[in-house]
This record gives structure tokens, sequence and C-alpha cells, in this order.
């Protein structure tokens, strides 16, 4: 494999600043030399420059920093479409969760050109699926989702050069516990497949990985493009406190491995998006390091060697 880093430090789509620090800290834990390790041949295109975060009130719309925000999602489009031109694997070093519109909608319009099946794994504490009339917030990283579906903020809906970007079913959302009340409708209204935290604590992480994973495996399935949306707030904020909006009873260090490891084994993932890790919250980069740690597993390192 050949993987290029893309750092996007941005947080204007967040209310607390320091997801912007986010591909330095990931940098710091030495996420290159360890996927190296591994046998991936990793390239660092650095930290890409956009409009810095003016830190305004929320706009006529009800929305904060939409211009900027849309600036730095088409940045991160073109970065990600480049490197998928390239046949390597982007690994967008976010920066907060709004970068997702951006990348995925670069993923969607390389898909539909190569006649790739798209399938977007979101690990999230949150389902980001609000739009700009439903918005608690106005934090346009709660809206990547809907935007990707053709319901945000048009000009965010439109940069993959179809509206919708790919459709709601290529979606799977896992370990979410904090749901705005309109985003339950949505996730109704879109036919969303959602694992909730209290999927895993139901069935497992085993059995939630293997239903999320289903037809990715075996023939026919060479065809499908394999994407992962990281969203550290994933992760429980005990083992992962630098965060911006931590949500408690996330999935532990052992269930997010297995998560990890499972993915990996399908051998299909091409993209890869790390965002919401805020440094400035964090504690002497732990939060970094244990992201550094599961990609890792993600990328196939495993304590025995396993046959498929
Ligand atoms: N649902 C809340 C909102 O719309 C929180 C979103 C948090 N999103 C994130 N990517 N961390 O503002
Ligand atoms: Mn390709
Ligand atoms: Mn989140
Ligand atoms: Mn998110």
């Amino acid at each position: 494999t050949q993987a290029t880093l893309i750092g996007l430090p941005t947080d204007v789509g967040a209310s607390r600043l320091g997801a912007a620090m986010g591909p330095d800290a990931l940098r710091v834990a030495q996420l290159g030399p360890a996927l190296e390790r591994l046998g991936v041949r990793v390239h660092d295109l650095g930290n890409l420059a956009g409009p810095a975060n003016p830190r305004g009130a929320r706009d006529m719309d009800g929305l904060r920093n939409l211009a900027e925000c849309l600036r730095w999602n088409q940045i991160a489009h073109d970065a990600v479409l480049q490197v998928l031109e390239q046949n390597r694997l982007p690994i967008l070093l976010g920066g907060d969760h709004t970068l997702a519109t951006g990348s995925i909608s670069a993923i969607a319009r390389h898909c539909r050109a190569a006649g790739k099946q798209l399938r977007v794994l979101w690990l999230d504490a949150h389902s980001d699926c609000n739009t700009p009339a439903s918005s608690p917030t106005g934090n346009l990283h709660g809206m990547p989702v809907s935007s990707l579906c053709g319901l945000g903020p048009k000009e965010l809906a439109s940069l993959s050069g179809s509206i919708p970007a790919l459709p709601a079913s290529a979606f799977c959302q896992i370990g979410l516990r904090s749901v705005d009340e309109s985003e339950k409708h949505m996730i109704r209204e879109l036919n969303l497949e959602v694992y909730d935290m209290r999927a895993i604590d139901e069935l497992g992480m085993r059995e939630v990985m293997r239903r999320a994973l289903a037809g990715l495996f075996g023939p026919g399935s060479e065809d499908i493009h394999l994407h992962l949306s990281f969203d550290v707030d994933f992760l429980d904020p005990d083992i992962a406190p630098g965060t911006g909006t931590p949500v408690r009873g996330g999935p532990t260090y052992r269930e997010a491995q297995l998560c990890m490891e499972m993915i990996a084994d399908t051998g299909r993932l091409a993209s890869l998006d790390i965002v919401e890790l805020n440094p400035a919250l964090d504690m002497r980069n732990q939060t970094a390091e244990l992201v550094v740690d599961l990609v890792q597993s993600l990328f196939g390192q495993s304590t025995l060697m396993r046959t498929p």
C-alpha cells in the first residue's frame, strides 16, 4: 500500500478551538513511521493552508463559519481526489468532522468515475446528520452526513458534482450515544444503518462488525471502495480525552481494537479520515498515541499470524 497523509488544520466546524492542532499531534505520535513499519509506503503532504477561524457568531442562516467551512472542504476535496487519482490511499488528518464532507465527496466522485461501489463506515459518538434547520448549535461538524445525503447547505452538498453525493444506504454508523431529537427523525427518514452503543452492548462488537462488513469479503467485493471516517470521540473518553465533544460510555480499548482488526480483515480499506482530535484537551498526547495504535490494527497489525 502507498498512503498519503493530508494535514487539514482547522476547527471552523466546531465550537471549541484546538482540533486544528490534530495533524501535528498525530505526527508527534509517529503515525507515519508506525505505518511504515507495517509495510505501508507513506508520503506526508504536510498541513495545507486554509482560512483562519473567525470565531464569529452564527450568521443569518444560523450556521457558524459557513464560508470558511466551504473553503476547507474544497481544499479537502481537491487534495483527496488528487491522491486517489495517483492510486494512493488518502489519510486525512483533521481537523473537525466537517472535513468528511469534502473528503467523502471526492471519494464518491472517484468511485462514480471508476464504477466502484462506495461503503462508508462512520465511527462516532454522534450521527452528524443535522441540517441547517435542525441543528441546535449551528456547528457544521454536526452536518456532514446530511450534506453528503443532499440535505445540508447546498454549497457543501454539491461538492462531489452530484446531489446527493452518495445514497444514504452507503453509510453505516457505529458507536452512537449522543443523537439530537431531530437527528433521530433524520436517521429514520434516511433509513441509515446505525449500530448505537446499545447494539454494541447487546450484540457485542464482533457481531456488530460482522453485520457492518457484510458483503465486503469474497467474490464480488473487489469493486467496493471502503472508506472509514473515524471521529476520535467514538472512543470512550476515559481512554481518549483529547476531543471537543466527548460522550461517556464509548467503546473500550479492546472493543476498538477488534473493530479496527475486523475492518483490516476485509482488505478493502481504500481511504481514511481521522478527525476531531483536540490536543488542547488531551493529556500528554495519549489520545493521539491511542489513535496511532488503533490505526496500526486498521492496517493489519495483529498479535499472531492469522489466515483469513
Ligand atoms: N449533534 C451536535 C451538533 O449538531 C454535536 C455534533 C458533534 N459532532 C462532531 N463531529 N463531534 O452540534
Ligand atoms: Mn482508485
Ligand atoms: Mn462525534
Ligand atoms: Mn463526528
